[in-house]
């Protein structure tokens, strides 16, 4: 394919932004945005905002789903690249989701408010990112309001996420003092709330303003020197391998809301940020470089369009280069498609998409073919990539349909929203009664208006509390072993699983039956 594609897929920069809601992820998306000419007024990604929401809210984005799904991939070129932002939700009950997005990423942006620090919700994302091993970028916000000092939030990040920093640059002040950042890596002060032409201030190779200039004046100016000397002399050393490996994170200070700090980090974060990774798969590794067309389906999601049942499956590509019209395998069904519906994700609108490389996210029509992981592949090789992970939930309602008439809706409602990952499913196994499990409580909320509204099925739900799910090793148990407190079930794939209905049951089981070795797949990795 030549130079030109190997280019292509090196000029990839694929990531996701993870915070607490709140942080200012939807504000610095934005303002990337901008940057790269993807959007041209500031409140359109805020508009479209899926983060914090309650049920009713989410009736509301439901509304303008079509808008919403271009946001949970945005695409823009900016100087020689081109970046693909992946959106995760904020709310901590579709984390599930949010981790399968973190699977089709190459590195990481993690935003921290500084009056905050570390946060829980930022702290379980960084671990699924260090699990992955992918490279972290932080960016920490909000230096326009008084938060915490800077060395402090460096020590937080150090020992909270055990993780070691470089600050790429430094403040200068802070909340109503705030005078701007002392840029280590490009050697120069970028002041806050000056205009364009004196905004940047070079330094001299001590990393001093030479001559005189107002800024020195402030203690600030002085303050901020000793503190770049301690850095110096007792912080770690930049590092690019490290940062590739994820073992060092890059720490940029900014104010998203006033834009300030937000093109340094974008052009630094693209100098260092990895192109498109090598994937693993069942037959080793997936070179991004090699010519055969792979990806794998990490998001579903349907009825963008309420009055057609269609449904777009995203497709993060992992080597070579899809062409629309192409023909693919699916080796999960052992079936041949032809790939002519696709579409691209500029921000502020969907294009069709001819082409596209390693690194790049294509939307594929789908009308119930694909399922939440399926590998997608051009050549003879039937292989897999490594498996999404399935959370194992807690949180579990028998559901039924309120009208018997209605099975069939409510069974093809149950199964798309199952394939599209939104909840799971599982059977008992002598009574063949319906569970659903979920990680979150919205997740059933959001379940129960979807049938309504999309299958036009009405659901029974009966709580039946939170469990501990615990899969046996070799599949293979005594039926009758299943009772109330241990209540056994299969899950969409058939495998068996024990619900035991807390630590207790669960010790007591193993206590009564040594034979059966249980496990969570959520320890597996
Ligand atoms: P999220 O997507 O991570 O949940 O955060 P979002 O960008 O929505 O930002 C959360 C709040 O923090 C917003 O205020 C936003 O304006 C504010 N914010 C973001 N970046 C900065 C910053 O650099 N400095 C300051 N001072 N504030 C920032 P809000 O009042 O909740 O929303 P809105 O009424 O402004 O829309």
């Amino acid at each position: 394919m030549g130079n030109n594609f190997k280019e292509e897929v090196l000029s990839r920069r694929t990531f996701a932004i993870i915070s607490h809601p709140d942080a200012g992820k939807t504000t610095l998306t934005e303002k990337l945005l901008l940057f790269g000419g993807a959007i041209r007024d500031a409140g359109t990604v805020k508009a479209k905002k899926t983060g914090k929401f309650a049920t009713s809210d989410w009736m509301e984005i439901e509304k303008q789903r079509g808008i919403s799904v271009t946001s949970s991939v945005m695409q823009f070129d900016y100087n020689d690249f081109r970046v693909n932002i992946l959106d995760t939700p904020g709310h901590q009950d579709f984390s599930e989701d949010t981790y399968r997005t973190l699977m089709a990423v190459d590195s990481a942006v993690m935003i921290i408010d500084s009056a905050k620090g570390i946060e829980e919700q930022t702290l379980k994302l960084f671990k699924v990112c260090r699990m992955r091993g992918i490279p972290i970028f932080t960016f920490i916000n909000k230096l326009d309001r008084q938060g915490k000092a800077p060395l402090e939030l460096l020590a937080e990040l150090e020992e909270v996420l055990g993780i070691e920093s470089y600050p790429m640059n430094w403040p200068i002040g802070m909340g109503k003092e705030f005078l701007g950042i002392y840029d280590r890596y490009y050697n120069r002060i970028e002041q806050f709330r000056v205009n364009e032409e004196d905004r940047f201030i070079p330094l001299n190779s001590d990393g001093e303003i030479e001559g005189e200039h107002p800024l020195k004046a402030s203690g600030l100016y002085d303050q901020t020197l000793e503190e770049i000397m301690l850095l110096n002399e007792a912080g770690n050393d930049f590092s690019p391998e490290k940062v590739a490996d994820g073992k060092i994170t890059p720490v940029f200070f900014g104010s998203a809301l006033t834009t300030f700090g937000v093109q340094t980090f974008l052009e630094t974060y693209l100098q260092f940020a990895p192109a498109p990774m090598a994937r693993n798969s069942s037959i080793g590794e997936i070179n991004p470089l090699a010519e055969q067309f792979s990806g794998f389906v990490f998001k579903i999601q349907a009825n963008m369009n309420p009055a057609h049942r269609d449904r777009i499956a995203f497709v993060r590509i992992c080597s070579g280069k899809f062409e629309r019209g192409m023909t693919v395998n699916i080796p999960r069904l052992g079936k041949q498609i032809k790939l002519s519906q696709s579409t691209s994700f500029m921000a502020e609108e969907r294009n069709t998409v001819d082409e596209a490389v390693s690194g790049d996210i294509i939307g594929l029509y789908d009308t119930g073919t694909y399922q939440i992981g399926d590998t997608i592949t051009a050549g003879k090789d039937n292989f897999q990539f490594e498996r999404l992970p399935q959370f194992t939930p807690e949180l579990f309602v028998r559901v039924s349909a309120k009208n018997v008439m209605k099975q069939k809706s409510f069974y093809k409602g149950i199964q798309q929203l199952v394939q599209e990952g939104a909840i799971q499913l599982y059977k008992t196994v002598k009574t063949d009664d319906y569970l659903l499990g979920a990680v979150g409580q919205l997740q059933f909320e959001v379940f129960e208006h979807r049938m309504r509204n999309e299958y036009n099925a009405e659901v029974l739900m009966e709580r039946i509390g939170s469990k501990i799910g615990r899969w046996i090793e070799g599949d293979v148990v005594d039926e009758n072993l299943s009772s109330s407190r241990s209540l056994l079930v299969k899950d969409r794939f058939d495998h068996y699983v024990f619900l035991f209905e807390n630590d207790f049951a669960l010790r007591w089981f193993q206590e009564k039956n040594p034979d059966v070795k249980l496990y969570n797949p959520m320890d597996q990795d």
